[in-house]
Order: structure tokens, then C-alpha cells, then sequence
């Protein structure tokens, strides 16, 4: 990245609090508790990987990646998920970074794509991802079950 060497890892259960404040920011709050145990859930997962940028020993960035299987597709497709990187380290590679490393993980599972959804409202996620060499092709539709 621009100005500084970047981690990046494998998030754990003790970054609970970092992750927090990283959904806030998302805007997804909660509290640590409640996201440790989202950790712990996802951590026992196969088909889900949650990675974590850290900078100067701070976490900084967040994304997950989930794997899984479709009858459209030979191969299984990988989800791009929670993307989000701190307030003050936006711009700076961090993000790009991140996707790399998941697009990385997902070729090694054998996904034959990425895919992401995002919010209508979030226009300058939708500049970014065009940036980095992802195409729009469609809209999301969403009913809240609970
Ligand atoms: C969107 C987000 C993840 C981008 O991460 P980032 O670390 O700031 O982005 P990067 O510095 O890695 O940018 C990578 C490239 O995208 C470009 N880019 C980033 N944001 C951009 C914007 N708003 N408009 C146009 N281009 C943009 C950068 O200029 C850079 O291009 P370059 O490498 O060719 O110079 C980050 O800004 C963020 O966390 N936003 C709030 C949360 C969010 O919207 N998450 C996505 C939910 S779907």
C-alpha cells in the first residue's frame, strides 16, 4: 500500500472489538459481544473466510469472502462480503489490497467468479470496484425475514 507495509491475515475471535467498530462504520453496529460470537461462528465455517488488514499493529480493514456451490456453475462461486476499511486509511491501497487477497483465496478454492452486492446508495464503493476490474451487471433485491 501507498505509505506504509500492510498484514494481511486471517481475522481471529481477540480482533472482536476492532471488527465492531470496522461494521459501525459499515453501518452494521454491534456490540463486541455479539461479534465475537459472529466470529466464532464463521471461524468454524469451511465456506467462509474473514480477513482482516492490520497496519502498525491496528486493524484497519475488513472482508470476508464465502464459498459455495451453484447449479449454474461447474465450479463453486465466491461472495465478496463486508468490505470496509478505517475512516482515516481510506485511499491508500488498503481496499484494493484486501480484494486482491480475497480474489487470491477465492482462485485457490476453484471459484470461477466473484461476485458482490452493494447498496443503491453507496456511489463511491460502486467507483471503487469499477476501479479495481469489477463490472455492474445487475440489481439487488432484499426481503427482511426477521
Ligand atoms: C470503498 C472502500 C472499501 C475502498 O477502499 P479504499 O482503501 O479506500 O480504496 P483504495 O485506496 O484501495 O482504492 C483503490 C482504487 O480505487 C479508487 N477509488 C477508491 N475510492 C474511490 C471513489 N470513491 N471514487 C473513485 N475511485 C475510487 C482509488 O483511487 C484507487 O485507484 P488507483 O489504485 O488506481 O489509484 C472504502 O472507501 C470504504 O471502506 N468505504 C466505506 C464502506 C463501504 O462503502 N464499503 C463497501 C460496501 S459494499
Amino acid at each position: 500500500v501507498r505509505d506504509g507495509i500492510l498484514e494481511i491475515r486471517r481475522v481471529e475471535a481477540a480482533d472482536a472489538e476492532s471488527v465492531a467498530s470496522l461494521l459501525a462504520q459499515l453501518g452494521y453496529p454491534a456490540s463486541v459481544d455479539e461479534v465475537e460470537r459472529r466470529l466464532e461462528r464463521l471461524l468454524a465455517s469451511e465456506a467462509d473466510v474473514q480477513l482482516v488488514a492490520v497496519t502498525d499493529g491496528e486493524v484497519v480493514g475488513l472482508v470476508g469472502l464465502q464459498v459455495g456451490l451453484a447449479l449454474e456453475y461447474d465450479e463453486p462461486v465466491g461472495k465478496l462480503s463486508e468490505l470496509v476499511i478505517e475512516e482515516g486509511h481510506r485511499g491508500r491501497g488498503v481496499g484494493r489490497a484486501l480484494v486482491a487477497a480475497v480474489e487470491r483465496e477465492a482462485r485457490r478454492r476453484g471459484c470461477c467468479l466473484l461476485y458482490l452486492t452493494t447498496a443503491a446508495r453507496r456511489k463511491d464503493a460502486h467507483a471503487f470496484y469499477e476501479r479495481i476490474g469489477f463490472e455492474e451487471t445487475g440489481k439487488r433485491f432484499v426481503k427482511t425475514l426477521a
